[in-house]
């Protein structure tokens, strides 16, 4: 099988399991990695499975990732499969829940086969801390816990998570 890894990464932490995904993915099959802005919707025909993958902002999909999936054609031969980084923990639960929905929307509405979507915990900017940290009114000593959690991912433990997803919708 033909797969593509297609993902958008301002600060690195998705870039980090879409290596991971290419990986287990290349111990089977052809796999091949690409930025978002490198992919031509309508040229992802040529793949089997396509993972797209790309941060949460602003309480929604990243721009360059809502941006592809806006764009894809229905009805395409291959199965789509996402992956998700977010800070949720810093932010809102409904953020990341609101851009899968997102992506299973689009799926149901184009006729697109869809494996589901990994998600996992990001770290945060340290460009946004202050800003956040305000929004959600924490001390400096809460904040300070919240970054200490946040901060390590994605983890060893999250790629791992990610691989397994990988085998899930590789499975025959
Ligand atoms: C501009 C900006 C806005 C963000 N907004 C949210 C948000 O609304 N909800 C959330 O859970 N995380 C938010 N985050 C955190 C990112 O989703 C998280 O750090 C993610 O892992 C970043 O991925 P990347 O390193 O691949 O860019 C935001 C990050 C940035 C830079």
């Amino acid at each position: 099988m033909k797969i593509l890894v297609a993902y958008f990464s301002q600060t690195g932490n998705t870039e980090k399991i879409a290596k991971a995904i290419l990986e287990e993915a290349s111990l089977s099959h052809e796999a091949a990695m690409r930025k978002i802005e490198e992919v031509d919707p309508g040229g992802l025909s040529d793949y089997d499975i396509v993972f797209l993958g790309g941060p949460i902002h602003g309480g929604g999909l990243a721009a360059p990732l809502k941006g592809l999936l806006d764009q894809l054609p229905a009805s395409p031969s291959y199965v789509l499969a996402a992956f998700i980084t977010h800070a949720a923990e810093a932010y809102r639960r409904e953020n990341f829940e609101k851009g899968i929905s997102y992506i299973e929307n689009i799926a149901r509405d184009r006729g697109i086969r869809y494996g589901g979507c990994f998600d996992c915990t990001g770290k945060l900017d340290p460009a946004l801390w202050s800003m956040v940290q305000k929004m959600q009114k924490l001390s400096d000593k809460e904040w300070e816990e919240l970054m200490a959690r946040v901060g390590p991912h994605p983890d060893a433990e999250d790629e791992k998570n990610a691989r397994a997803f990988v085998r899930k919708v590789l499975a025959p």
